[in-house]
């Protein structure tokens, strides 16, 4: 009987721990994020800043690929990046790792600006003879030139989107453009539809559904978000009144938890009260016996 037992815990350990090896091989990157390529062109010049950069935030960790001299310590153990695992996996999935992070390997997205996180992986890449770079055609600086116009019909509920770039050469309609709508929500976005793309003058149609609550006056928060191979990616905020009109007591107006004072019912009150000044009191007593021990060891 005993004996199982030992035998099932350690089968039930072994399941465990090759469970969590699993985890910390597979990276699970989505797919348009696989897909992403860096828009800048790696060379000599933007390896050797990406080893400036590696060498500050890494190489704690990670060692210096090839070397071998990555920390054994940690679990999982930081791999060499110069291994042929790592050098399997795409630059976009290497920039997500670099974005999100897991366990141990820290998420670099506030800490180093898009431009170094691709240097990096320029540096990381110059390990592998075999590799040949795709350049995204995305000019990141140019995502401040792209204006998205919304124009709402109230009757049959569609909200037109049209998304144009103003270049110095004049306006460009931007077409085969994606494009996500949501509405802002207490927690979260929902998204409206499906993902479309612009059509040749720029524009997509979304068919807006006729219930969505919206503020006192109808209004409901609209995010729309563009995602364009050469202008990038681009959120606009923008207020529309498309909802139903609704009058939502605000989050302190009715009885809850986080109440004012003057609502809650006085038995809460007075338990509440007591209980603090029964704590309170406790604590009192304990700290006067401390005194009470210390007088009698000293004595
Ligand atoms: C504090 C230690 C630490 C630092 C600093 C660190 N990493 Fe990591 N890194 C890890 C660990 C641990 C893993 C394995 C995580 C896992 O698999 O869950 C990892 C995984 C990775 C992977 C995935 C490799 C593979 O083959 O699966 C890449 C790529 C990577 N790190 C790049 C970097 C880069 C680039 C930097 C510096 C900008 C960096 N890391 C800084 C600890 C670190």
């Amino acid at each position: 009987m005993l004996k199982s037992n030992i035998k099932l815990t350690i089968l039930f350990l072994l399941a465990i721990f090759s469970f969590s090896k699993i985890n910390a091989q597979a990276w699970d990157v989505p797919a348009d994020k696989k897909a992403k390529n860096s828009y800048i062109k790696f060379d000599e010049n933007t390896a050797k800043e990406g080893e400036a950069i590696y060498t500050k935030n890494c190489v704690s960790c990670h060692g210096n690929p090839g070397k071998a001299n990555n920390l054994k310590t940690l679990n999982p153990i930081p791999p060499d990046l110069g291994a042929a695992k790592t050098q399997a996996l795409t630059d976009g999935e290497l920039f997500y790792i670099l974005n999100t992070g897991r366990g141990a390997m820290p998420s670099f997205k506030n800490t180093l600006s898009e431009e170094e996180r691709w240097k990096t992986i320029s540096y990381i890449r110059s390990f592998n003879k075999q590799y040949v770079q795709v350049v995204s055609k995305t000019d990141p600086t140019k995502s401040k030139l792209v204006k998205i116009k919304l124009d709402v019909d109230s009757l049959t509920n569609k909200i037109k989107v049209a998304v144009i770039a103003n270049e110095i050469k004049g306006v460009v309609l931007l077409k085969d453009a994606e494009i996500n709508m949501f509405v802002s929500r207490y927690f979260g976005k929902l998204q409206i539809g499906k993902t479309l793309r612009t059509d040749s003058v720029g524009c997509v149609l979304f068919d807006f559904p006729k219930n969505l609550p919206g503020d006192s006056i109808g209004n409901l928060e609209i995010v729309i978000n563009v995602n364009d191979e050469i202008y990038g990616e681009i959120e606009s905020i923008n207020k529309v009144k498309i909802g139903v009109p609704t009058n939502k007591p605000s989050l302190t107006e009715k009885r809850a938890i986080w109440n004012v004072l003057k609502l809650a019912p006085w038995w809460i009150i007075i338990t509440y009260t007591s209980i603090l000044l029964g704590v309170g009191f406790i604590l009192l007593l304990i700290i006067k016996n401390l005194f009470k021990i210390r007088k009698l060891g000293e004595d």
